[in-house]
């Protein structure tokens, strides 16, 4: 039953198109500040306020109106100053499109291996100068607002799923629930900027539940499934986003941190989720590597070095597309000689490789529409893993 919802202090609108009647899988719209998108969706992460090298016409052209940035990166460079100056995130980038911001804790713990949590924060010490920093929940909400981000995320205590410190991952998550609070109480534009919950609780199926029930209370616009892409067997992987979104409201749109692999944006949408994000596909892209509908090609390989045929056959991106069709007709065998020099063919395959994702999230939801996801699902396993050369 088609339906929407806005929860009471929030900037969007979510938008339920239809459901699949065999898995949990959904397709709505999500109404944002800077223009609506499709879900279920995949977002591309542009640290450095560009898409490792992309320009914002060049990620435009892939399809993509809901990026990822990191507040740790953006408040250390620019920095807050410049992004009151200049009026956030999307002016500075020259992006009239959606934005999202990570916190920023999950970055500095992930990154930096001195970061420490207390209650107050994260505290550890800055790239830059060596001195002692603190991120607090208010202090990352101060930076949010400043970015001007239409989805922002709370500050949350992420730790290993693989942890086997059950007391610590229980402390993770009810001090996750309390920064939530802290959160809510110091965001200045609820009207303006949505803010996401973050579920924690490791593979604990007990403490997911629970953290669910005290996060879906706090009535956020949105809630995010966080702590998994940790390396965590692929069976516990589905138990805890299947216990998430058996409890989660119906109404609103739920967002799996951190992930990009093609097969767990597939499962994860069969079991109810609707939003995704990883550096994966572009990461990847630096590696030589084209994501296609029948697997992963490294292009690096000699065997592509006369290869004339598309990254991928009758894929729609501008790298891919033919040039009687106002592409740029690329070929196989000039990503394998531009591979040598490094950043040319990398922003090829990381145009296609977002494209490709997008691409794939928009097949998804054609499916679901009309039914038949299920056997996309099939569909899909058995080209992607098909023995391949
Ligand atoms: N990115 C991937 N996983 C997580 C998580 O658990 N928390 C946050 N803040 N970001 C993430
Ligand atoms: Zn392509």
């Amino acid at each position: 039953s088609p339906m929407s919802v806005s929860s009471h202090s929030s900037a969007l609108v979510f938008e339920l198109k239809a459901r699949c009647s065999t898995t949990q899988a959904r397709a709505s719209i999500l109404h944002l500040p800077h223009g609506s998108v499709e879900l279920p969706i995949f977002m591309p992460v542009a640290t450095q306020a560009s898409l490792k090298g992309l320009t914002a016409e060049q990620l435009e052209e892939t399809g993509c109106r809901l990026c990822l940035n990191n507040t740790y990166h953006l408040g250390l460079k620019p920095g807050q100053a410049v992004l009151d100056a200049i009026g956030g995130a999307h002016k500075l980038q020259g992006w009239n499109y959606n934005i999202l911001t990570d916190s920023g804790g999950f970055q500095m713990v992930s990154l930096l291996k001195l970061a420490k949590v207390t209650e107050e924060g994260v505290r550890f010490l800055s790239p830059h100068d060596g001195s002692p920093m603190l991120l607090t929940p208010e202090h990352s909400m101060s930076l949010q607002n400043s970015i001007g981000s239409d989805i922002i995320m709370q500050l949350d205590d992420v730790i290993q799923t693989t942890s086997p410190d059950h007391e610590r991952m229980k402390e993770a998550m009810e001090r996750s629930i309390r920064w939530l609070d802290r959160c809510i109480a110091s965001h200045q534009y609820p009207q303006k900027q949505n803010l996401f919950c973050i579920i924690q609780g490791g593979l604990d199926l007990k403490l997911r539940r629970q953290c669910c029930e005290a996060m879906v209370l706090r009535d956020t616009p949105g809630i995010a499934i966080g702590g998994l892409s940790g390396g965590e067997a692929k069976d516990d992987f589905c138990k805890v986003v299947h216990a998430c979104t058996e409890v989660l409201p119906e109404g609103k749109p739920r967002y799996v941190m951190g992930i990009g692999y093609p097969e767990d944006l597939i499962v994860a949408i069969a079991l109810g989720a609707d939003m995704f994000d990883c550096v994966w596909p572009t990461r990847t892209a630096r590696f030589g590597n084209a994501i296609t509908s029948t697997g992963v090609l490294n292009l690096k390989h000699a065997s592509y070095s006369e290869d004339f045929s598309p990254i991928e056959p009758g894929c729609g991106c501008s790298c891919c597309r033919p040039k009687e069709v106002g592409g740029m007709g690329i070929s196989r065998a000039l990503i394998y000689h531009l591979a040598a020099k490094e950043t040319a063919g990398a922003h090829l395959l990381t145009m296609h490789n977002v494209h490709h994702l997008l691409s794939l999230m928009r097949m998804v939801r054609n499916a679901i529409i009309e039914d038949r996801f299920p056997q996309f699902v099939q569909e899909f396993f058995t080209k992607y893993f098909k023995a391949r050369r």
